[in-house]
Parts: structure tokens; sequence; C-alpha cells
């Protein structure tokens, strides 16, 4: 089963893929992830790509998707993947298209979370997130247990630095003239999922779960 996974920022992307990825097996690929590691390495496409980030625009499409393409050629094995946050233009979308051919994994899904704004920004500006599991909390809705510290490995949990006010709103309009436009490419093909994102991560994480069972024809517990 072949994924992608978008939305606004701070949708709940990144939270719904970790659950998709324990649960059916699938190898989960963000190119926001790609590009925060590009940045810890210190290596130029990293200083490329924080020039953009850190603004809130997106990285130019030539440098995503060359990262992107290399990142799924390279992977060779069963199970299914998915993208998260990526295509996210119509020329990432056209692109990807291509490579789909090539590696032959057509897209059975794509799952947009729907959230309003004001929802929105409580999500990013309480974000905070653990630097040795990268599993996300929130100070407001999904708080850890002891404040500042993660349930997992006890480390002190970090802001990313585009959750600020100033990135977020250059983010969401970033999302508004790209993304959706990006996204009627798939309404065309008949293969989008609309989901409220809205709900609490239980609820959401429950819609998601069902369908991809009946996408992969085998329950989970
Ligand atoms: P990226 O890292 O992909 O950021 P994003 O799209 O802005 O999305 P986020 O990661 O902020 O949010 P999310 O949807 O994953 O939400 P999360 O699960 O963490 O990209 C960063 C940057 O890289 C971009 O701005 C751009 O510059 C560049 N980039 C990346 N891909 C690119 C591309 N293809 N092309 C060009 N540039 C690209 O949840 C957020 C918060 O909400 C958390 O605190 C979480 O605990 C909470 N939460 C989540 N779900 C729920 C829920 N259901 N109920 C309650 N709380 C919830
Ligand atoms: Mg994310």
């Amino acid at each position: 089963m072949n994924i992608l996974i978008t939305g606004a920022p701070g949708s709940g992307k990144g939270t719904m893929s970790r659950r998709i990825m324990d649960t059916f097996g699938i190898t989960h690929i963000s190119s926001g992830d790609l590009f925060r590691q590009y940045i810890k390495e210190d290596t130029e496409i990293g200083a490329l790509a924080r020039h953009y980030i850190d603004q809130g625009l997106l990285v130019p499409d030539d440098v995503t998707i060359e990262i992107v393409k290399e990142r799924i050629l390279c992977f060779n094995e069963d199970q299914g993947i998915l993208l998260d946050g990526f295509p996210r233009t119509s020329i990432q979308a056209h692109a990807f298209y291509e490579i789909e051919k090539k590696i032959n994994r057509p897209i059975d899904v794509v799952i947009n979370l729907v959230v309003d704004k004001e929802l929105l920004i409580r999500r990013i500006t309480g974000r905070r997130m653990c630097p040795e599991c990268s599993t996300i909390y929130n100070i407001y809705l999904n708080p850890p247990r002891v404040p500042g510290v993660c349930d997992n490995e006890g480390r002190t949990l970090f802001q990313r630095p585009d959750d600020t006010l100033d990135a977020l709103s250059v983010r969401l309009n970033q999302y508004d003239i790209h993304t959706e436009p990006m996204l009627e490419y798939y309404r065309k093909r008949g293969i989008v999922k609309d989901i409220d994102g809205s709900l609490g991560v239980e609820p959401v994480w429950k819609e998601i779960k069902e369908l991809l069972e009946k996408i992969d024809g085998n329950p989970r517990d």
C-alpha cells in the first residue's frame, strides 16, 4: 500500500504518519524531516533549505524533487511507502508521477487532513518534540507526563525554529497558494480522502486506520 499524507502545517501529518508506520509497517518519507537532517549534517543542501524553511517559504521544486527522488529510488524493499509533505506543489506532483511509474508503486490513497486555521496556530505554537525519538507533543493538546520532558527517552523537548507565529503565517499562505491547487491533480485521479483532522488524535487515527484497513484488506487489532 502506497500513501500520500497531506494537509496544512500542524494538521497532524507527522503524528498520523508515526501511527500508520507502526501499524501497517510502511516506510515513512517526510520531505521536511529530510531537510532537517541535511541541516543537522551541515551540508550545502541543508544551508540552502534552511534559508527558505526559517522564513516559512517552500524550498525550490528542483532541489526538493531531487532529494525525495534520491530517497525513494534507493528504497527497494517490499513494504509500501508513506510520503509525508511531498508532493506539495503541482510541479512536484507531475514530477512524482514519473517517479511512480519508474518504481511501479502507484499511490493508492491521498489522505488530506482538514483543520481550520485557528486550531493550526494552537497546534504549531504548542508543538514540542523529542530530539532522540522524534515523538511529537503539544503543551496544550497532547502534553508529556512531565512538562518539557519526553515520556519515552527522558530527554528535554525542543521547539522547531519555524514554529513561530511569523513563519507560520507565511507557511499557511504557501499552503493556500501551492498545496491546495496541487490537491486538484489527485482529486481528478479520484484518490483523495478528506479526513476531519480537527478532532482529537484518537478519533482521527480511528478514521485513518479504518480507511487503510479497507484498502489493505487486512484488519488490525
Ligand atoms: P514540514 O516539516 O513538512 O512541515 P509542515 O508541512 O509545515 O507540517 P508540520 O510538520 O509543521 O505539521 P504536521 O502536519 O506534521 O503536524 P504534527 O503531526 O507535527 O516542512 C517544513 C518545511 O520544510 C516547509 O515549511 C518547507 O519550507 C520545507 N518543505 C518540506 N517539504 C517540502 C516540499 N515538498 N516542497 C518544498 N518545501 C518543503 O502536529 C502538530 C501539533 O499538533 C503537534 O503538537 C501534535 O501533538 C498536535 N496534534 C496533531 N494531531 C493532533 C490531533 N488530532 N489532536 C490534537 N493535537 C494534535
Ligand atoms: Mg510534520
